[in-house]
């Protein structure tokens, strides 16, 4: 695929929704669509790779999907966790900076020394950075910034939101025909530009990301100015 460097977008964002109605349609467990929904995560990240795209982020569970069923939610954190592992070996090939962002006072001693040794590992990559959103909403993050900025006695919230130091999404994809945000990246996604598509997240892979980004190739962004 071609396409001007400038309409890259230099962070994609991915909003993976329609893991558990894809395995349904399958009569399978919901769960069998999170482990589909893995593949298309590698191939989503290694299409980014190859476009030359900086950043790229998923929202893989958000802090409202804590309510879910005890044995889907522990499926998921151990589906993170070994995925982290089994592909420390490519990240460190690849070049990729691994980060994750949430709160992460919810998650498991296991679980966040996985994330801090895959975080130090990869930290001087410098090909692409790839983030996984996991109990992260964006109303936590406004929160959690906003209380630290007051204890500073700052007045600028940036600097203390989760995501600091990773540009603003230029694009947010959101797969599964669900047409909102669902407390993802509430400050950060002011100027994203958004594309919806009823492709359930397993069922989305190359071709259909290709389709976003062209589809964003063809937006005028204008940040509220005039036309020129
Ligand atoms: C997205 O798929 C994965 C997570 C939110 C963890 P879902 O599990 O939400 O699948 P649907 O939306 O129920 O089909
Ligand atoms: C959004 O999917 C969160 C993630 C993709 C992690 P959900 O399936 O949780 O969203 P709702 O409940 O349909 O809004
Ligand atoms: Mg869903």
């Amino acid at each position: 695929m071609m396409m001007e460097p400038e309409r890259i977008p230099v962070h994609v964002s991915l909003i993976m929704d329609g893991n558990g109605r894809w395995a349904q349609q399958r009569g399978k467990e919901r769960t069998f669509g999170h482990f589909e929904g893995v593949e298309s995560v590698r191939e989503i990240s290694d299409e980014c790779l190859k476009l030359g795209i900086r950043y790229v982020s998923f929202f893989a569970f958000s802090e409202e999907n804590w309510n879910r069923p005890r044995k889907e939610v522990d499926t998921l954190m151990e589906l993170f966790m070994s995925n982290m592992h089994s592909q420390f070996g490519n990240f460190m090939e690849k070049g990729v900076r691994y980060v994750v962002i949430g709160n992460r006072s919810r998650l498991s001693d296991k679980f966040n020394k996985t994330i801090d040794s895959l975080m130090e590992a990869t930290a001087a990559n410098d090909k692409m950075t790839m983030i996984l959103f996991v109990s992260y909403s964006g109303k936590w993050d406004i929160l959690q910034a906003a209380r630290r900025m007051a204890a500073a006695g700052a007045d600028d919230l940036e600097p203390y939101l989760a995501t600091a130091g990773i540009p603003d999404p230029d694009l947010i994809i959101r797969t599964s025909g669900e047409k909102r945000i669902s407390n993802y990246m509430l400050w950060q996604a002011a100027y994203s530009e958004f594309v919806f598509t009823d492709t359930l997240w397993p069922d989305f892979r190359k071709d259909s990301f290709h389709a976003a980004l062209e589809e964003y190739a063809s937006r005028d962004r204008r940040f509220g100015k005039v036309k020129k």
